[in-house]
């Protein structure tokens, strides 16, 4: 190789590395863009010629490269966790109480961290002796999808950390979020192209980094701001937030600079009412501010509560109200036949987003607001939430009372109420076209079959247009059906089939919770699969047996044997079965006889931070356990979590061994 090539890669590599931070991090850049470019493009033409000497962290990752298939999934090596929120002074000043309270602190000497909330999406960034190696999303906590090439995308994310007091390994999480100049620049761009504009910075953040092209991603404006770190070994943990936060800006991150570390419960007020006077001249968007104990040693004192952190809370801004009129009122039906009033409102402007729809939940609901069509109503909007009808704020002169069908607006079967449900049902069943639809857009959603492609609105038109009427159909559509549908031709149609074929191999668990049992959600569908392992047991299982299963109690297991009773529902099933679906052998677990637990009876309790309750139930049985849902004099160990309440009150009465967190992690990890 050219010895004069790696000698001016290098000192490229250098190059654009300095002057990339000066850009994005430093915001004093050096050089023209131009001239960032020539760089860019020697280096590359270099690594065309030169392949052995590009590296994952090579400054042309910023460029992007091949799209992916789909992301892969990644497990955190810590749960990414998420936090409680208040909403007013009170509520704020109480918790500072509660935590000072806990680490027996006055709370006028407690240091406290105060910091915007970013409106992005929580990130995870994995360094090794260095070197980015990993990015992923936050997902369900537990794991998330691996972004890493479009997060190499950004700017202002280093590829290599700078200084030289790095741990071997550190995990580093933070917001990815797109700043207000930018999502209008974007949003002007987009539209000029024709393509689909965003509703706000969150969303635009979330679509571009969801990208499977990171070439695109590499177009958008997306800035990282770093905020706290997760697994960190060989080196030395910083003592605090304040702390982490000056080493991170050291490592050449961005934090934030309206960070402020302060002492005592007042000044976290007077943060807040600082910042929110703030919060429109922000050049990003904040849906509320994070307070957290600075020191890591108070931080562990406090601990968890299920899947957020005592040490830290959010305050959140007060949702936005705008006042709008109630035009008119349909009914949707739903998967299980619950009939939703839905509110058509004049279009009006909140919470970042236009809304012309919001439900009204149910008769109970109409009666508490007091609603008729044409009043002039309040529209409320926080976040990300669903927006609601908070009150009436003018009746109408002439109004037009809400009335509920008698029959579905669909299938015009008859509709009921049932005992003790505040909804009407559509008594049509699989006969009714609105749970037909439904019923199969949860059988293709992602966390289901996890048909790729099959959306909502493809679905509503596959059933339109006759093609589908059930599950099995899927499995049977022909390419040529398909390219002949609007907006669809021979290579969509194609990736489609593929789609649902490659769809057909899947997990009982998944399968379970396809099939769209009532009340049966993901949770029930996994421990169902796990405990009974075939689907034919679980066809033939009895309601005794459900009923020793964790989380199944009667209702749901009234829903699960009424499901497996109906002939229709047998022949769906049998036709999926032909058609391919299959899923991996559960195997019998080898039971552990030498634990310390094997043929002890325990009862596990409560909400755990590392572990999903569920999960250490199966461990614990794998070694030996027999694990109950009572707690009585029989129990040999209760393991209690956080909110424990009657059942650890019971054992502590019986004088029965409890174990906490620490103890049955210890235990699980042998
Ligand atoms: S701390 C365990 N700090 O808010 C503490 N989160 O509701 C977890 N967020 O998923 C995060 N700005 O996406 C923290 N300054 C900040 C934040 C922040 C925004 C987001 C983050 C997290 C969500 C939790």
């Amino acid at each position: 190789m050219d010895l004069f090539a790696a000698e001016r890669y290098d000192e490229l590599v250098k190059q654009l590395e300095y002057h990339n931070h000066r850009y994005y991090v430093l915001d004093e850049p050096e050089i023209t863009d131009g001239d960032y470019d020539a760089l860019m493009q020697e280096l590359i033409a270099i690594e065309r010629d030169n392949p052995q000497l590009k590296s994952p962290s090579s400054p042309s990752q910023r460029v992007g490269g091949a799209a992916l298939e789909k992301f892969s999934s990644v497990t955190h090596l810590r749960p990414m966790l998420s936090l409680d929120n208040v909403f007013d002074a009170q509520q704020l000043a109480d918790w500072g109480e509660r935590v000072a309270g806990l680490l027996n602190i006055a709370v006028e000497s407690l240091a406290f961290a105060c910091e915007p909330k970013l409106d992005g999406l929580a990130v995870s960034l994995l360094y090794r002796d260095g070197v980015l190696e990993r990015a992923a999303t936050r997902g369900d906590g537990t794991t998330g999808e691996d972004i890493t090439a479009n997060v190499k995308t950004i700017g202002s994310v280093p590829l290599r950390l700078a200084g030289d007091n790095w741990p071997s390994l550190v995990e580093i999480r933070g917001e990815i979020y797109m700043p207000k100049k930018g999502f209008e620049a974007l949003n002007k761009r987009q539209e000029a192209a024709g393509e689909k504009t965003f509703v706000n910075t969150r969303n635009a953040a979330a679509g571009s980094l969801r990208q499977l092209d990171s070439r695109v991603t590499a177009t958008r404006p997306l800035e990282l701001c770093v905020y706290s770190l997760g697994e960190f070994e060989g080196g030395v943990m910083p003592e605090g937030h304040y702390d982490t936060l000056q080493q991170l800006k050291s490592w050449g991150f961005i934090t934030n600079d309206h960070m402020r570390r302060v002492i005592g419960a007042k000044a976290l007020e007077d943060y807040y009412e600082m910042l929110a006077g703030e919060r429109t001249g922000l050049s990003y968007d904040i849906d509320g501010i994070v307070f957290k104990v600075d020191s890591f040693a108070h931080q562990d004192e406090l601990g968890f509560v299920a899947k957020a952190p005592r040490w830290a809370i959010a305050r959140k801004f007060p949702a936005e109200e705008r006042t709008t009129v109630l035009n008119d009122v349909e009914f949707q039906v739903g998967r299980t036949g619950a009939i939703t009033p839905v509110a058509k409102l004049e279009p009006v402007f909140v919470g970042g987003v236009t809304v012309s729809n919001a439900t009204l939940h149910n008769q109970d609901e109409i009666d508490r607001l007091g609603v008729k069509i044409g009043d002039q109503v309040v529209v409320r909007r926080a976040g990300d939430v669903i927006p609601q009808v908070a009150r009436v704020a003018a009746p109408a002169d002439e109004r037009t009372p809400i009335e509920f069908p008698k029959t579905c607006p669909v299938c015009d079967s008859p509709v009921a109420k049932v005992e003790g449900e505040a909804v009407l049902r559509c008594t049509g069943g699989i006969r009714c076209g609105a749970q037909r639809k439904e019923a199969i857009k949860h059988f293709a959603s992602r966390r289901a079959l996890d048909v790729d492609g099959l959306g909502d609105k493809l679905v509503e038109q596959l059933v339109d247009e006759g093609l589908i009427e059930n599950f099995a159909d899927l499995f049977h559509l022909k390419p040529v059906q398909i390219a002949a549908m609007d907006r669809m031709g021979a290579k969509s149609a194609d990736n489609l089939i593929k789609a649902i074929a490659a769809s057909k191999e899947t997990t009982l668990a998944r399968f379970v919770y396809a099939i769209g049992i009532r009340e049966v959600g993901e949770t029930t569908a996994a421990t169902i699969a796990s405990h009974l392992k075939t689907l034919d047991a679980i066809e033939k299982a009895t309601e005794g047996q459900l009923l020793e299963l964790p989380d199944v109690g009667p209702v749901v297991s009234r829903y699960i044997l009424e499901y497996f009773a109906n002939e229709q529902n047998l022949q769906q099933l049998n036709a999926l079965v032909e058609a391919g679906v299959t899923w991996p052998v559960i195997e019998e677990v080898a039971v552990n006889a030498d634990s310390p637990v094997a043929g002890k009876t325990v009862v596990i309790t409560g909400s755990f931070s590392l572990i999903k309750r569920n999960d250490a139930k199966d461990q614990l049985a794998a070694m030996g356990a027999k694990v109950t849902g009572s707690v009585s004099a029989k129990t040999d160990i209760l393991f209690a979590g956080e909110k424990a309440g009657s059942k650890l009150a019971k054992a502590e009465s019986l004088g029965i061994e409890v174990q906490n967190e620490e103890q049955l992690m210890a235990l699980l990890n042998g």
